[in-house]
């Protein structure tokens, strides 16, 4: 039977996903697999536009942000009928996998497609999201080069913080989860992370500015998004309401999602590319490439219901504070 895998990327961009489609282009490549992509995300593959990508189409694209296919979030993937109509799209192609670069959500659209129906549609996941918030999986693909983005800002804040002796409440993005908040904020000698695995009240928040053991001139706390972008606005009215300390607001937001990824998401790439072709060679199917302590390995989809783990604990929390002597 002819091998043929479409590569579809979906939801938000990640560094590191160009790295990625390469990787896995070249080894399907190597191991006698037709490779196309879908242009757009899932969008793409709804509108039947997909090209064949050979070793050429790749060149040149590791050291790329984003994603030369395109990506995006597409609604009309939830109801079923497009879905189906989409099955018997890949039917005609003689389609038989799916590589999907993307993150939970992006999972779920892949095994449903592969599950509603008898089908002989392989899905295979590999998780790209600078949230770092996928179940199953210690590492997703742009993390650190979001991670790395967000510290060079704060250090650049921090140099006119200093200079002026301003404070500032720097809002970094993640979703629901405060994965880059705690890292960035270690990393950069934040004051305090502020993150909704551990939501910290608006007065203990107000007690420890207020009793800060250094009372310093200048400071920068992390804010993590958690859901609700821009609340650091209304967090630093209130802290001026109650304190009279005014607060800066710096909102990161999308330059965290952009720029050329770091070896560390290269290298990743790489590995997790090579790993889902190898998945997919193997039969295996609603499996996507994780990693647990320094191996790339496979995982199961996690569930609809699985709520994001926590993996860097409190205890970063905890030394954070030595490290910024708050009481
Ligand atoms: O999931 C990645 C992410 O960048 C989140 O950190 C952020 O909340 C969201 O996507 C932004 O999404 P959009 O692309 O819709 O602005």
């Amino acid at each position: 039977m002819n091998k043929k895998v479409l590569i579809i990327c979906s939801g938000g961009d990640a560094p590191g996903m160009n790295a990625a489609i390469r990787a896995v282009v070249r080894c399907g490549i190597a191991n006698g697999i037709q490779i196309f992509g879908a242009e757009g995300g899932y969008g793409g593959l709804v509108s039947e536009s997909i090209i064949e990508l050979n070793q050429k189409s790749v060149a040149n694209c590791l050291q790329r942000g984003g994603t030369f296919l395109k990506t995006g979030r597409c609604l009309e993937f939830h109801h079923k009928n497009v879905r189906d109509k989409c099955r018997q799209f890949l039917q005609q192609q003689g389609i038989n996998g799916l590589v999907v670069l993307g993150g939970n959500g992006s999972f779920q659209g892949a095994a449903l497609l592969s599950s509603e129906e008898p089908t002989e549609l392989q899905v295979i996941g590999i998780p790209c999201t600078i949230d770092n918030d996928i179940p199953g999986t210690e590492y997703t693909l742009g993390f650190d080069t979001a991670r790395n983005t967000a510290l060079q800002a704060i250090d650049k804040i921090r140099d006119t913080a200093f200079s002026t002796d301003r404070n500032f409440l720097i809002e970094v993005m993640g979703r629901s989860s405060g994965f880059l908040a705690v890292d960035v904020g270690i990393a950069g000698g934040a004051e305090m992370m502020l993150i909704p695995e551990f939501p910290v009240s608006l007065d203990a928040l107000i007690h420890n500015i207020k009793h800060s053991q250094r009372h310093k001139m200048a400071s920068i706390i992390v804010v993590a998004e958690g859901g609700k972008t821009g609340h650091s606005v209304q967090l630093a009215e209130e802290i001026k309401q109650q304190t009279g300390i005014l607060y800066t607001v710096c909102i990161l937001g999308h330059t965290q999602r952009g720029g050329s990824p770091t070896a560390m998401d290269r290298k990743i790439a790489a590995l997790m590319g090579a790993e889902a072709v190898g998945a997919f060679l193997a039969g295996s199917t609603q499996t996507m490439t994780a990693t647990r302590g320094n191996e790339i390995t496979l995982a199961p989809f996690p569930s609809a219901e699985q709520s994001t783990e926590f993996f860097a604990d409190k205890k970063l929390l905890e030394l954070n504070n030595i490290l910024c002597n708050i009481s």
